[in-house]
Order: C-alpha cells, then sequence, then structure tokens
C-alpha cells in the first residue's frame, strides 16, 4: 500500500498554484522518489468564495481557518505560502506547535523572525525548510547548507531579485519606461504582491540575511543592510553603462573580513555596474543566480529562474520531498537544524568602511572652469580618477553632465566629496552615485 502524507496549504496564489499543480503533473515521480505521495487536505485562503484561481481545486478543501487547518490530525507538513510577517508568523507558529513540520517561501518572516521560528521549531522537534525562500528555483539553499558544507564562504555577489532584474534587462533592452515593464513583470507573476519590495531592494535585503547568515553562521540585522533600489538607476546611467562596458545589474554583496570565523561582515543591496564581460553580466530577465567565491573551491556559479509559479513551486515541493525523506528514516525534528548552530554575533561592517570604486554623475552649469572645480574637491579628498567624460552642450536651464569612474575609493571620502559638490553654487542638481561591483571572468 502506497504510504502517504498529510499536507495543509496555507496560501494559493501564484506559489500555492503552483504546488497544486507540480503534485498533479509529477505525482508520478514524485511517488518513485520518495514512496509516498502527497495528499493536499486542507487549503486554507483569505476568500474562500472567490470565483477565479490560479488552478481549480476542489472546493471542499477551502478553509479561511488557518488554525484548524494547521491543527488537523490528518496534516505533517504545513506549507506557509501566504506571505508577509503578521498572519504568516502567526500561522507558521501555530503549525509548529501543533507539531507539524513547516515549508516555507516566506524571505521576510525568516529574515526577520528566523531566531523565533527555527527556536520555535528546534524545541517542539519539527523541521523547517526554506529553499524557495532565495532564488525561487535555484536551490542554493541546499547548495550552501550540504554542497558547501566542509567549505568555508569567503564573498558573494547575487542577482536575488527577479522582477528588479527584469525591469533593468527590460529597460537597458528597449528604453521603455520603467511603469510599463514593472506592469509586465506582475502580469507574470515575479513581484511581490507589493511590487516596492522588489524595487526598493527589500526583498534583495530579507534574502541576503538568510544568505549571510548560512555563509558565515551568524544573524545580520535586515534593517541595518544597506539597502538602495533599481529606482536610483536612470536611463542616461544604462547609456553611458553601455558606452563603458559596463552592465547595471541588481546586486547583493556580502564578504567576511579579518578573522575567517569572527571578523566583521560587510552586507549591502544595491544596483552596481559590473563588467559586461562577468558572468553575471549574462544573467537577464527575471534569471537569478549566485556567484559565490569559496577557500576550497573557488568560484562557482548557481543561476536559474529565481521566481515565477513553477520554478518556485518546485522548491517548496523539492522540501516536501526531504521532510517525507526524514519522516520516513524516522530522523524529522532530529538535531539536524536546517540552519547553522550556534550563531555567533559578528560585526556587520560600516558602509563608509567599504572601499570600491564609483560610478559618479553631476548634473551642473555649461560653463568654464566646473569640470576642474568638480575634479579638485574629488582630488582633495583622495579620489582618483579612472575615467571622466562632459558630454554635450547644454541650453537653458538644462544640466549638462560630468561622468565619473573612479579607482578604488573609501566610501566614507567619496560621500564627503559629493557632500560638498552638492553645495557648489554651479549643480543643477544632487550627484548620483552607482557604486561598481565584480570581476572580470578568466578566458
Ligand atoms: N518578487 C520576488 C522576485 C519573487 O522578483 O524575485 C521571488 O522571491
Amino acid at each position: 500500500m502506497t504510504r502517504t502524507i498529510g499536507v495543509a496549504l496555507l496560501g494559493l496564489g501564484n506559489v500555492g498554484g503552483g504546488v497544486v499543480k507540480l503534485l498533479e503533473d509529477n505525482a508520478a515521480a514524485i511517488a518513485a522518489r520518495l514512496g509516498a505521495r502527497f495528499e493536499v487536505r486542507a487549503i486554507a485562503v483569505r476568500e474562500v468564495d472567490k470565483a477565479k484561481r490560479v488552478v481549480d481545486v476542489d472546493r471542499r478543501l477551502l478553509t479561511s481557518d488557518v488554525d484548524a487547518a494547521v491543527r488537523r490530525d490528518d496534516i505533517d507538513i504545513v506549507c506557509e505560502l501566504i506571505g508577509g510577517t503578521t498572519l504568516a508568523r502567526h500561522a507558521m507558529l501555530a503549525a509548529i506547535a501543533a507539531g507539524k513540520h513547516v515549508v516555507t517561501a516566506n524571505k521576510a518572516l525568516l529574515a526577520e523572525h528566523g531566531a523565533e521560528v527555527f527556536g520555535a521549531a528546534e524545541r517542539a522537534g519539527v523541521d523547517v525548510y526554506y529553499e524557495a525562500a532565495v532564488c525561487g528555483g535555484v536551490p542554493v539553499i541546499r547548495v550552501l547548507r550540504e554542497g558547501l558544507a566542509s567549505d568555508r564562504v569567503e564573498s558573494l555577489h547575487g542577482i536575488v531579485n527577479g522582477t528588479s532584474n527584469y525591469i533593468l534587462t527590460e529597460m537597458a533592452r528597449t528604453r521603455r519606461p520603467f511603469a510599463d515593464i514593472l506592469r509586465d513583470a506582475q502580469a507574470l507573476g515575479y513581484a511581490e504582491a507589493d511590487p516596492t519590495l522588489d524595487i526598493s531592494g527589500g526583498d534583495a535585503a530579507h534574502k541576503l540575511a538568510i544568505l549571510v547568515n548560512l555563509c558565515f553562521s551568524t544573524t545580520i540585522d535586515v534593517a541595518a543592510i544597506p539597502t538602495e533600489g533599481i529606482d536610483i538607476v536612470e536611463p542616461i546611467d544604462l547609456d553611458y553603462a553601455d558606452k563603458w562596458d559596463y552592465v547595471i545589474k541588481p546586486l547583493v554583496i556580502a564578504r567576511a573580513h579579518g578573522d575567517p570565523a569572527t571578523g566583521p561582515i560587510e552586507a549591502r543591496v544595491h544596483p552596481a555596474l559590473i563588467p559586461a564581460s562577468w558572468l553575471l553580466a549574462d544573467v537577464g530577465g527575471a534569471k537569478n543566480a549566485l556567484y559565490v567565491q569559496s577557500y576550497a573551491l573557488g568560484p562557482s556559479l548557481y543561476y536559474g529562474a529565481g521566481a515565477g509559479m513553477l520554478p518556485t513551486a518546485m522548491s517548496v515541493v523539492s522540501d516536501m520531498i526531504e521532510i517525507g525523506r526524514n519522516i520516513f528514516a524516522r530522523v524529522a525534528g532530529a538535531p539536524r537544524p536546517t540552519r547553522p548552530r550556534p550563531v555567533q554575533p559578528r560585526a556587520a561592517m560600516a558602509l563608509g568602511e567599504l572601499r570600491t570604486r564609483y560610478y559618479l554623475r553631476f548634473g551642473v552649469h555649461d560653463q568654464p572652469g566646473v569640470l576642474g572645480r568638480l575634479m579638485t574637491i574629488l582630488g582633495a579628498h583622495h579620489i582618483s580618477i579612472a575615467q571622466v567624460v562632459q558630454d554635450g552642450r547644454a541650453t537653458g536651464d538644462e544640466p549638462v553632465w560630468v561622468v565619473v569612474v573612479t579607482h578604488e575609493a573609501l566610501e566614507s571620502d567619496v560621500r564627503a566629496a559629493l557632500s560638498e559638490i552638492d553645495t557648489l553654487d554651479v549643480v543643477r542638481q544632487p550627484a548620483r552615485l552607482i557604486r561598481i561591483s565584480g570581476e572580470v571572468s578568466p578566458a
């Protein structure tokens, strides 16, 4: 007789619908791999009577009572696919308290309340898996937790938000307006319910906090991660990037400094100019990638669909299979944490201490001597210039653009120089700054 694992789905949006579809479409393969089948026995939704859903389901499975759904005796695994940190947190803690294993795609919840969730799971003796929380369908959590378990990560560069990568890729390709491209991303199911989280870098910061935890065995306050969204990028920046053989990508970056076990951690989220010849420059559309530099393996790259219905659902269902295997091997909930333990507090490196290269754009009056004044101030703050261009002639009140690429400089010096420049009478617009990151891949 085939064994059965009872599942409750919390949420039947894009990802929940994908889970239902994948469990049906791949039922035979899943049963062959697990030696059991999953049975969805309850689906908690906000509106039971909603007319149109992403997938057709037996309406008798639907309930608006989340607490009742997670407590049912015939449920082994609860999939939390609601999103947000209020109801989702309540539901997840209720599921854990009821002794259910949990699969979640909720990066915000794990980034902000991870200690509470994993602490509760450990006390209750249940598993919490979260592959879908970072890079959608790309199994980076498994890579960092298992594949590189014996290695030591030195740095990582990631494109972990599909929506912002899609928007920047399309803006660079077509120069269509930002709002139109965002609408397409929403229609394709990439964007969060509130897309400002994608655009502002907030979603990427949540994912980076989870990655930092896995790579450097430390927790990081997500609110303290320096975060800039893709809205700092204007079409003219894409033009200059293109002209100088760069591509602008929405990056997350983390690096360990000093002592490998205890030194400070640099973590930041921002769009960056990267060399067009670097591997990450080819990660276009809604694709995600993680470029990891580790002590033993060296550089490695993980690439694929970071958002969307079936890719994300695939990670959720793979986690369910893993929990199913744990249940049958009688090791479910055993001391085998899905995140590092003990979690050591490590200092966060202040952004002012960062040394990197910068792309700076100044909107100034077109008059003699302006370029010289800008360069003098940059020089006085120890900022060495690699390239500078002033294009065209301004008419009337229009600014003329002076665009600079620096050699490596200290962020606090750059900030001080920009503050001084912004007070000049010849400046028409506050200076724009985009950091330059990345490596040129070996041929
Ligand atoms: N809104 C997210 C993205 C979905 O665009 O990457 C996956 O977390």
